[in-house]
């Protein structure tokens, strides 16, 4: 089982989507996805207890395992409502499914270590990548020994890869997981990241534009056009030809945006104060082409 919006990497099972309805067996997500591979994939709102609630009840014994963006980024930095992660805890607990925290993005980026963990939740399996290499390509796994243990060689569950174990990969991130601590820079990150979406809200709500800021430790998001939003249905009412007018200004001043409404931004370790007030600057010139009702 998976979320609607969630994104867990090139694997044909989880390209899905949501089909009609609440909770939904899944369809497709991708072209070159038959409706066979996605056939044992079940597609839920996020940050909805009660769906997954329902789901549980009427598929519980077959579900194997529920995976989950512990903060979702892949439709925007939504993060999760007060008790979802230990809503999804007890129910994966209580009908034996395990739960999977991919953390590909969050990890060692939202928080140190686990952002699970940091917003007080618990998981089965972990799935990293992203901060862990430094920027070279890696992919990590990690859980109790009892199901590590299924892997191969020890267990009968297949993995390899021609590049897994990199030693740049593993180099670049061991050397880079060694300079980081629970406060630092994530206490720096975060308050760049709050400056950031702040002061951003404050600006267009002055321009009369509909904003909405989330951000969790050095990622966020600025959805224009709406004002809240809690899972994909809300974000997908967002503005995008805004998001495009508000991205090409703030290119064409020297602020290179991830080039989508739906990519979080992440602010990293190199910025400072002074890029986000300029950021804001910049954002205060901005004269959208269409103005929102
Ligand atoms: C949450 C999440 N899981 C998995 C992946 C897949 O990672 P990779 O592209 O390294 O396979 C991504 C990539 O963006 C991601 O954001």
């Amino acid at each position: 089982m998976k979320c609607d919006g969630g994104y867990h990497g090139h694997s044909d099972a989880l390209l899905a989507e949501a089909g009609s309805g609440v909770a939904t067996l899944a369809l497709p997500g991708a072209r070159g996805v038959t409706p066979n591979s996605v056939r044992d994939t079940l597609v839920v709102p996020y940050n909805d207890p009660e769906a997954m609630t329902t789901v549980f009840s009427q598929h519980g014994e077959h579900i194997a395992a529920v995976i989950v963006e512990p903060v979702a980024g892949n439709i925007g930095c939504i993060p999760p409502v007060p008790g979802y992660l230990n809503h999804l805890r007890s129910l994966t607990r209580e009908y034996g499914s395990l739960l999977i925290a991919d953390e590909v993005m969050t990890g060692y980026r939202a928080a140190y270590g686990s952002v699970t963990h940091a917003l007080g939740g618990a998981f089965d399996l972990i799935c990293l990548g992203k901060i862990i290499g430094a920027g070279f390509p890696v992919g990590a796994c990690a859980g109790r020994k009892s199901l590590m243990e299924h892997l191969a060689p020890q267990g009968p569950v297949y993995q390899a890869g021609t590049m897994s174990g990199h030693r740049f990969a593993m180099a670049g991130g061991s050397a880079v997981l060694g300079r980081l601590s629970p406060g630092d820079p994530y206490d720096t990150l975060g308050g760049l990241a709050a400056h950031l979406v702040t002061g951003a809200t404050e600006i267009l709500m002055e321009k009369g534009i509909p904003a909405y800021g989330t951000h969790i430790g050095g990622m966020c998001t600025l959805f224009l056009g709406i004002t809240e939003a809690h899972a994909h249905d809300g974000v997908r009412k967002a503005d995008t030809a805004l998001f495009g007018s508000y991205h090409a200004h703030m290119f064409r001043n020297g602020i290179l945006l991830p080039p989508s409404q739906f990519e979080a931004v992440f602010v990293s370790a190199a910025h400072t104060m002074a890029d986000i007030d300029r950021y804001l600057t910049v954002l205060g010139e901005w004269s959208p082409h269409q103005h929102h009702a």
